[in-house]
């Protein structure tokens, strides 16, 4: 059975194929058809774009969309990570949560995988907690956030940690794990 990961992000692209490997029977195809991004929670946005999708190629597929949520920010940026990431950046938080310290600075960031076939679609949902780091700290590794944020039980960030790593604990990761094992549900029933 082959399933379509509708992203045109490579970073999403290699850390879901990289989790979902090792599932028998399936295999993961990224394509990059844009989808439009309705404007609401990841849930709205990851069913919307699954529906959508599958409408147009017929093929099951499935989208990811995801957010980091500052909690004492309540949650922003949330829903505008990228549209935030790509204006203020990594900088601007940083700036925006000077005066705060220790567990103020937790934050987290949420999964969402919409897929959908000829039955409809379903959503698998993953977090990670951690905390905002003071400073911007990198080893080239991950996008975005990644340079900002300290998993719980880590003291490195997303970003100096390896891909491999990364992919052990991401919120991708847990979402695409409840994914692999409604998968592999399905494919074992008559
Ligand atoms: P998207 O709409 O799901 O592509 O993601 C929204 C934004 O959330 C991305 O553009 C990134 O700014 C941020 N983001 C999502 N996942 C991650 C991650 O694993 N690391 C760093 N930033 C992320």
């Amino acid at each position: 059975m082959k399933i379509y990961f509708a992203t045109g992000n490579p970073h999403k692209l290699k850390e879901g194929e990289m989790i979902l490997r090792d599932l028998k029977g399936v295999k993961i195809e990224g394509i990059n058809i844009p989808y439009p991004e309705v404007q609401g929670t990841l849930e709205e946005v990851a069913e919307f774009g699954a529906k959508y999708l599958y409408t147009r190629i017929k093929k099951p597929v499935f989208v990811e969309d995801s957010g980091f949520f500052i909690e004492v920010l309540k949650g922003f940026p949330g829903s505008y990570s990228r549209y935030v990431q790509e204006t203020i950046g990594n900088r601007g938080i940083l700036k925006l949560m000077e005066d705060f310290k220790g567990e103020e600075r937790r934050a987290y960031f949420k999964s969402v995988v919409g897929y959908c076939d000829e039955d409809g679609v379903k959503l698998f949902k993953g977090v990670v907690r951690g905390k905002v780091s003071y400073e911007i700290r990198s080893k080239g590794y991950g996008f975005a956030y990644d340079s900002i944020f300290i998993p719980e039980g880590e003291d490195r960030t997303f970003a100096e940690m390896t891909t491999v790593e990364k992919s052990r604990i991401s919120h991708r990761k847990r979402a695409l794990e409840e994914f692999k094992e409604y998968l592999k549900k399905r494919l074992s029933s008559p």
